[in-house]
């Protein structure tokens, strides 16, 4: 399946489910915090906090930048500079009850995504979570994990590290994707460093407001933000190990394939340091 069908997809999911598309803001940011737009929440901050509740569900695909990621990229077949979100928000509107159905519907019967391939994890005192899953989800015990505030609570260890303002606990949903592709530790499961279970879509459970103190202050209202890496789910749904083998991103790297194979430029003058510029 297509990138662009799979953006279409998930756009035209959320808004059947009454969720306003609103366009990706900029990918530098209007928040003065900010330098880069790194996730779909962004635009919504003070959405979240309460503020200009003129809708109160929305879905964008963000053009997000992340500097934190730089130093993974080109080590592993998923990060990159550059990507898009996919998101669907809830502000005091749904919580987790719908956001966790809402996901595994769009993965098992939108996408039609093999739900034996599907893992979870939770906070891990995230009993609710943990329930919604295995209960009325039907995902087995021993697919969900309990995970940390690293992994599961979003930003990442915000409560010791900040930044203020809206947080709170995540689930996220991984993709298996053999044992092949992993560390072939009986153990390995998701939260593991190796690249056998993919994280794509992670649903952040925005109920708290972290203040300057480090305290974290229950939100007057219950909030959803959800990001599902739209290069990580069209490598899954296409069957390739690497973001940069999608249909998108094809047509770029063959381009600069040849530009590195161009006659203009043959590899033993690029061998030859004093003529890197073969122009
Ligand atoms: N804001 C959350 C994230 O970026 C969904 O992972």
């Amino acid at each position: 399946m297509k990138t662009d069908k799979i953006r279409k997809l998930f756009l035209d999911y959320f808004e059947n489910k009454s969720h306003k598309v609103v366009p990706s803001d900029s990918l530098v940011s209007h928040d003065p915090t900010l330098l880069f737009t790194s996730a779909g929440m962004n635009q919504f901050k003070d959405k979240f906090l309460g503020k200009d509740l003129t809708y109160t569900r929305a879905c964008s695909c963000q053009k997000c930048f992340r500097t934190g990621d730089l130093n993974n990229v080109g080590k592993t077949p998923r990060h990159h500079t550059f990507f898009e979100m996919l998101g669907n928000f809830s502000f005091g509107d749904y919580f987790k009850d719908d956001a966790i159905s809402f996901a595994w519907e769009f993965f098992t019967k939108i996408l039609k995504i093999d739900s034996n391939l599907l893992w979870v994890s939770v906070y891990k005192d995230d009993d609710e979570a943990y329930e919604i899953w295995n209960r009325k989800i039907g995902v087995p015990d021993e697919k969900i994990v309990r995970l940390g505030p690293k992994e599961n609570f979003w930003p990442s260890n915000v409560q010791k590290q900040g930044p203020n303002g809206p947080c709170g606990p995540c689930s996220e949903i991984f993709y298996d994707q053999g044992e092949k592709a992993g560390c072939g530790k009986p153990d390995c499961k998701p939260g593991c460093d190796c690249d056998r279970f993919l994280e794509i879509w992670n649903l952040v459970f925005t109920q708290y407001e972290r203040e300057e103190t480090g305290e974290l202050k229950p939100l007057p209202q219950k909030n959803i933000d959800t990001g599902l890496g739209l290069e990580r789910i069209a490598a899954v749904m296409q069957g390739v190990e690497s973001n940069f083998e999608i249909d998108i991103f094809k047509p770029i790297v063959a381009a600069i394939k040849k530009e590195a194979n161009s006659p203009a430029c043959p590899p033993r003058q690029r061998e030859n340091t004093e003529q890197y510029s073969c122009k």
